[in-house]
């Protein structure tokens, strides 16, 4: 990123706001301990992201990154992916089968949705964390292993913790540190810099020169909460790329109808929360200035601009159209 560019990237993380700021400094403190750590955050905020920043920055850098979702597998499929197994174990089981721990020895083990995983096998890894060993399925002595385990969950572990779901001596042996990744709704300053960069990913998959997004698209976009977060942003960017008329740029009309249907009923829903704590005048104010903004917008780059033109278009004075551009502080933007 270019100097004068206020924000941010570690990694493959990107961002300006202070609370990602505070993540990454916190990933660059964690990656020098070897201590196991646990990643929170709800789904598509970049808790794989994370876990693999830490290991690239860690002392076991040069040594294996290995990943596994455990709410991926049925219980028995995910002990033999974890632990292995010895030839003759059970029917079917022909030769002996390495584990994903044997094969992140003296490197990370990322174990992603750790609060998916059943009780019985929790015990294994506590037995792995707490000793260092683990049997293979129907292995009668047990193997060492010097792995750092990361865990990840977008689930609340202590509330699992106090419905006997969770084991509460593996949650402290795994949270060691833990880090949070917040939802991009708490950052919404990010909401830009996360586009550019999106863009500029799939332009790069795509061999094709790179997108910029129109004023009036990037304003969606912030306007969202983006319940999806990261992963959600790269969907609509993806399709808005494919759907986009123009060449070089994403504008308004580019975003899937379907994005656009949910923005405006969270914008009703915001609307009608706000009802609580204003006057109804104050709603039917703020819905008539949403609404005239955008067709004066709209309205302006039909007439390219010419105000002459655009007011007599909207059957208002010049006058107040252009003070109503100064008000709404519309700009041409550079598109
Ligand atoms: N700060 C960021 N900068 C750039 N890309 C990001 C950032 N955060 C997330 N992403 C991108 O968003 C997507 C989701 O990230 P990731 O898989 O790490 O999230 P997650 O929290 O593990 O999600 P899930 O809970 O769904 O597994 C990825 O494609 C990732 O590249
Ligand atoms: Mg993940």
């Amino acid at each position: 990123m270019s100097q004068d560019d206020p924000s941010f990237s570690f990694d493959r993380l990107v961002g300006k706001s202070q609370i990602f700021r505070d993540l990454i400094e916190k990933i660059k403190v964690v990656a020098q301990y070897d201590v196991a750590a646990l990643i929170t955050g709800e789904t598509g905020t970049g808790k794989e992201l994370a876990a693999r920043a830490i290991h690239y920055n860690s002392p076991r850098k040069d040594q294996e990154f290995v990943v596994i979702n455990c709410s991926a597998f049925s219980e028995s499929l995910l002990e033999s992916e974890l632990f292995g197994y010895v030839k003759g174990s059970f029917t079917g089981a022909m030769a002996e089968k390495k584990g994903l721990f044997e094969a992140a020895d003296k490197g990370t083990f990322f174990l992603d949705e750790i609060g998916d995983m059943s009780p019985a096998l929790q015990a294994k890894i506590l037995r792995v964390l707490q000793e260092g060993t683990y049997f293979k399925i129907g292995a009668t002595s047990p193997v060492k292993v010097n792995v750092r385990v990361i865990a990840a969950t977008n689930r609340d572990l202590r509330e699992l913790i106090r419905e006997g779901k969770f084991r509460e001596d593996l949650y402290y042996r795994i949270n060691v540190v833990s880090l949070h990744c917040p939802p991009l709704r708490e950052r919404k300053e990010d909401v830009e810099v996360l586009t550019r960069h999106i863009l500029a990913n799939i332009a790069k998959k795509n061999q094709e020169p790179k997108k910029e997004i129109s004023p009036g698209a990037m304003a969606i976009l912030k306007k969202h909460d983006w319940p999806g977060n990261v992963r959600e942003l790269e969907n609509e960017l993806e399709k808005a790329v494919i759907f986009s008329s123009e060449k070089k740029i994403v504008t308004e009309d580019s975003l899937s109808p379907d994005f656009l249907q949910r923005v405006q009923n969270r914008q009703t829903e915001l609307l009608e929360e706000a009802a609580g704590a204003v006057s109804l005048k104050e709603i039917k104010r703020q819905a008539v200035e949403q609404i005239e903004r955008k067709v004066i917008q709209r309205g302006l780059e039909k007439t390219n601009w010419n105000k002459t033109a655009c007011a007599k278009l909207l059957r208002i004075s010049r006058v107040d159209l252009i003070r109503k551009i100064a008000r709404y502080q519309i700009r041409k933007g550079p598109f």
